[in-house]
């Protein structure tokens, strides 16, 4: 019998693959809880993908964090090809994905009483964005997913309750803890742990249209709606974007290995479960 010549790794180069900066790919790093996270995770050991539409602003948060460990690619959730794309640029500058953080997403009112052909449009984009393309985006970030990885999706209150004027951003945000629940199950073999952050109000861009859709709407002001909003909830202020993104630096962390399946509230105390 011939003598095999081929070398399996050796431990070296097992500890050497293990202890690489773990790589952190960021949807919707432009701005908002996703820039913060980009900014807070690039202050230490990780390797950053930052993606969402606007290059331009991402290559700035790439560049404040250091082209060396951070870089920018174009990506629309709701386009399938610009997904793909964006992983293989990811895994080609910085190996596979340890931790996706799929956190971009659109919110856009649909009324019920909306049945204009441009309603049901808006109604089918909040879908494709904000659960299609971030499912397609994990799925395809969990094929080469090392042992201790993380999946998580940024949700929302509204994925916990239902409020008028936005259903297909609430159907959207409850959809993606079922299919974190699942993958967390078909996940956990290889030692990947699926969370949802549900974020209650965080001061962003996206928060401050949502609220003054609010105002106009119901004919009140945008100070008038903001008050009433921050009112309903025990910690009345606005949630900062850096709360947001420490505790997903936490559950990146080792505190993170015994969470999965969960959908984890920063609400302010709008949510008690
Ligand atoms: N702010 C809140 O009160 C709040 C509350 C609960 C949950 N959330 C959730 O938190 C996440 C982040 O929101 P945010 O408050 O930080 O909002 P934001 O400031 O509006 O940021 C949204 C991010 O998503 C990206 N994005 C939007 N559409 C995209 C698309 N089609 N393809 C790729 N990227 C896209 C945007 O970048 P480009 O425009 O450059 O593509 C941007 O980076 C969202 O999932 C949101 O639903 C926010």
């Amino acid at each position: 019998m011939v003598k095999s010549t081929i070398k399996l790794p050796t431990n070296a180069l097992l500890d050497a693959l293990n202890s690489r900066p773990k790589h952190v790919f960021i949807s919707g790093a432009s701005r908002g809880i996703g820039e913060a996270t980009a900014r807070m995770l690039g202050d230490k050991n990780f390797n950053l993908t930052l993606a969402a539409r606007s290059y331009n602003r991402l290559l700035g948060v790439a560049m404040d964090v250091g082209t060396d460990k951070a870089h920018a690619v174009t990506m629309d959730l709701a386009d399938e090809a610009s997904i793909d794309a964006a992983v293989v640029a990811a895994e080609s500058r910085f190996g596979p994905i340890d931790v996706m953080i799929c956190n971009a997403g659109m919110h856009a009112e649909t009324p019920l009483s909306d049945v204009t052909a441009e309603g049901r449009q808006r109604f089918r984009r909040v879908v494709d964005v904000n659960l299609i393309g971030t499912y397609f985006l994990a799925q395809l970030a969990s094929q080469h997913m090392p042992s201790n990885g993380r999946i998580l999706f940024i949700g929302s209150t509204l994925g916990r309750f239902g409020a008028p004027r936005t259903h297909a951003y609430t159907a959207s945000k409850h959809a993606l803890l079922g299919i974190a629940r699942g993958m967390a199950h078909e996940l956990s073999r290889r030692n990947i742990r699926v969370n949802v952050v549900n974020p209650g109000w965080v001061d962003t861009r996206m928060a401050r249209e949502a609220m003054q859709q609010m105002a106009t709407a119901s004919g009140q002001s945008l100070q008038q709606v903001t008050a009433q909003q921050i009112g309903n909830q025990p910690v009345r202020r606005m949630i900062k974007p850096i709360e947001v993104a420490a505790y997903l630096e936490f559950l990146v962390g080792p505190g993170g290995d015994a969470i999965t399946g969960q959908g984890i509230d920063i609400s302010g105390g709008a949510v008690m479960v």
